[in-house]
């Protein structure tokens, strides 16, 4: 597996979190993230407008953050996030590469952003990791289970037919009252919860190689309206989170049944979840298959696993350049 040989300066805006990173020979040396889950709780949710204008704040202290912390004043090429997700958002990041990359003279490579999360169980680690492997990549925009070939070559296998586990968990806190970012919250409420005591659906559709999340937000809505104030709001949590897990489980277990891959990886901002982590880790035991997650600070959106991804393209000769444009397009 070919890698660039130097440091890579990884930046990452494509929703609510700025982020730099710097690897060196895929090592991470610094990773900063500045999350803007604060601002958007008063709105519930993501603002895109706003959301860029939180990234232009942020950008250059955490720019400058990131390459104090790994002790270096310019890297050998930068790799940033350029597709999919807010546009405004990518805008921000994306300039902020060329400016630089222009000014350093230095190589630029745009990411797609599910590249990263895929890539970023290889986080110092890269040895370890065996391919083909399964990769189960869940967060607030996407439910997908990917058969990675080798780095650089995706299969999708199944993806939402709806909602995303994280919206899953995001919409249930907001009806369950527990703000925004959802999916942290539940997990919190859920560890003095009985995950039993609350019946809510496990969504299985019928379509062997597919998810779907979107009929929990009104069963949990349904739960709220009939118990009213006797609701026992760890007890909703902890069950919310147990069918969530649950259905993931289940998918990766026919999923690895049928495709045979002896390496089952977890990734994305719900792979931070401890319930589902244990849960994949009990399913790759009983399977004989080996398990790897990433340490939680870099499940959740990072510019470490940005630089990573960069780093492979920059190795196979590919750049960006000055047209260097962000993308709505979700195609890996
Ligand atoms: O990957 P990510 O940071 O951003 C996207 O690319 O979407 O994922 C964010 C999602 C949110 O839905 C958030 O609620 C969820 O990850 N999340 C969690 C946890 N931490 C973040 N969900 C469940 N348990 C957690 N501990
Ligand atoms: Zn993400």
């Amino acid at each position: 597996m070919n890698w660039f040989s130097g440091s890579v300066l990884g930046i990452e805006s494509s929703c609510d979190e700025t982020s730099a990173a710097v690897t060196v020979d895929q090592m991470v040396k610094a990773n900063i993230v500045s999350s803007q889950a604060e601002l958007h709780r008063q709105w519930g949710g993501v603002v895109p407008e706003a959301a860029s204008r939180a990234h232009v704040e942020a950008m250059l202290p955490v720019l400058d953050s990131a390459l104090c912390a790994a002790g270096i004043s310019a890297p050998d090429a930068i790799a940033v996030t350029n597709r999919p997700g807010l546009v405004g958002a990518l805008s921000v990041g994306v300039t902020a590469a060329k400016a630089l990359a222009l000014t350093w003279q230095i190589p630029l490579i745009g990411v797609h952003h599910l590249e990263g999360h895929i890539l970023s169980v290889l986080a110092d680690r890269i040895e370890e990791i065996q391919f083909p492997h399964l990769c189960l990549i869940v967060s607030g925009g996407h439910t997908e289970l990917v058969r990675v070939q080798e780095p650089g070559n995706y299969q999708i296998l199944s993806e939402t037919l709806d909602d995303a586990a994280g919206e899953a968990f995001d919409k249930g806190a907001r009806l369950l009252g527990l703000g925004y970012p959802g999916g942290a919250k539940i997990q919190e409420e859920a560890l003095a919860g009985d995950p039993n005591r609350y019946k809510l659906p496990i969504a299985i559709p019928k379509d062997p190689y597919h998810f779907s999340f979107s009929g929990l937000k009104t069963a949990v809505l349904r739960l709220t309206e009939q118990e009213g104030d006797h609701i026992v709001i760890a007890d909703a949590a902890a069950s919310l989170q147990r069918v969530i897990v649950e259905a993931l489980a289940i998918k990766v277990e026919q999923a690895l049944e049928a495709s045979g891959l002896k390496t089952l990886t977890l990734v994305g901002g719900v792979a931070a979840n401890l319930a589902l982590r244990s849960r994949l880790q009990e399913v790759a035991q009983q399977y004989g298959v080996a398990f790897h997650t990433p340490e939680p600070a870099l499940c959740t959106d990072n510019a470490a696993m940005i630089a990573l991804a960069g780093s492979l393209r920059l190795a196979r000769g590919e750049r960006g350049d000055a047209s260097l444009d962000c993308s709505l397009n979700q195609r890996l």
